[in-house]
Order: structure tokens, then C-alpha cells, then sequence
């Protein structure tokens, strides 16, 4: 962890044509993908929409609980840590980082989240997947001037994989 404190990362697996959802699931299915967010995720505080938390099922993505954004002050979820505003939820997830040494907090999505998430974030893990399914989710537009791709790793589907995919590391300039 910077003296700082853990990085504000965003991470994500978007299409070429920017969807990353339809119907509340991902429009692919990319077991080794989805492993990749599952390990760059492990350990850290992952914070995201309460429509992305019903999508995989209503259980956290990892073993630390997850942080669920929600207008809702009734909402009731096993197993996540509620707030009710982005700011909360990086406030939380910045008081777990310092219990357990996480190096970088993740907001998982979805595309609502994405947006309040971007101009706070200093990092980007975005796959893009090379396809063009219909959606109704986006990733929102970035201007990547603003941004050095410091990974670039193209990936073959394997069988039962929907898609090639390149998974991509995009870090804030100073
Ligand atoms: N490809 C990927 O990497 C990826 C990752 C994650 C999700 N997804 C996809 O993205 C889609 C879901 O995205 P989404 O945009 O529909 O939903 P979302 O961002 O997951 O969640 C939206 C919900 O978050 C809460 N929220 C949003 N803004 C808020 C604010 N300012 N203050 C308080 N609460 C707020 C609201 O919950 P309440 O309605 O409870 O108030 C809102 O309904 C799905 O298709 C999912 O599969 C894709």
C-alpha cells in the first residue's frame, strides 16, 4: 500500500462495442475470464451496484464481504456490507484495506457504478472482448489520452468459450 493508501481500481470486461451486460448477466461466457477477475480481485475490497450483486446470485464475488451500493435503506443482503453512496463505500473499503494490507480497492460494476467510479480511479483492468453482443449495460466512454496501457495479453477462447478476449491494464497519468 502507497503512503496514500490502496489504489482506487476499476475492473471490468467490456465488448468491443462497450457492453458489458444485458439483462442483468454477461451477454458471454468466458470461464478463464472470469477467473482472472475472481484472482486480480482476491483479497481486496470489491465494491459494487446492488444490481450487480443480485447478478451473480445475491453472494459475494470473493472471500471478503462485498460492498453493495443501494438507495435502498431497507435492503437486506447476507453476506455484504451495505452503503448508500459511492463515497461510503470507498470509506469502508479503504477501513478493511487497512486491516488486512489490501493494496488496491476494486469497483466491480455495473455500468451505473462504473460511472460514479471513473473520475475517482487510478487504475483500470479492462478486458475487452472480442465481440458485439446486444446489451443494455455500457462501460462508460474514457479518453484514453488520459491513460498508459501498461498490459496488453491476448487470450484464445478455450473450449465452451464464447469469445477471444485481451485483458488490458490502463493506469491514470500523472
Ligand atoms: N462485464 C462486466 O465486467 C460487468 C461487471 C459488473 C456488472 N456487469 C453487468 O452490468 C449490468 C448491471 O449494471 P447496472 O448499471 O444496471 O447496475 P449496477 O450499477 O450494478 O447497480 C445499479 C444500482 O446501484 C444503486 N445505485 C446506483 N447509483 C447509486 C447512487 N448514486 N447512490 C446510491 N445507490 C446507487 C441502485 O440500487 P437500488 O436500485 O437498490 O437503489 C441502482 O439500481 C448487468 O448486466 C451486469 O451483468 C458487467
Amino acid at each position: 500500500m502507497s503512503a496514500k493508501g490502496p489504489k482506487i481500481c476499476m475492473i471490468a470486461a467490456a465488448a468491443e462495442n462497450g457492453v458489458i451486460g444485458r439483462d442483468n448477466k454477461l451477454p458471454w461466457k468466458i470461464k478463464s475470464e472470469w477467473q482472472y477477475f475472481l484472482d486480480t480481485s482476491k483479497g481486496k475490497p470489491v465494491i459494487e451496484g446492488r444490481l450487480t450483486f443480485e447478478a451473480h446470485g445475491g453472494k459475494p464475488f470473493t472471500h471478503s464481504p462485498d460492498i453493495v451500493i443501494t438507495r435502498n435503506k431497507n435492503y437486506a443482503a447476507k453476506g455484504a456490507i451495505l452503503v448508500h453512496t459511492l463515497e461510503e463505500a470507498i470509506d469502508r473499503a479503504r477501513g478493511i484495506a487497512a486491516e488486512t494490507g489490501a493494496d488496491e480497492i476494486m469497483i466491480g460494476g455495473g455500468a451505473e457504478i462504473y460511472r460514479l467510479g471513473l473520475p475517482l480511479a487510478a487504475r483500470l483492468y479492462l478486458t475487452e472482448i472480442h465481440a458485439n453482443p446486444e446489451g443494455d449495460a455500457h462501460f462508460p466512454a474514457f479518453d484514453r489520452a488520459g491513460w498508459t496501457e501498461t498490459k496488453s495479453e491476448f487470450h484464445k477462447a478455450q473450449a465452451g468459450e464464447s469469445a477471444d478476449y485481451t485483458i488490458r491494464v490502463f493506469d491514470r497519468r500523472k
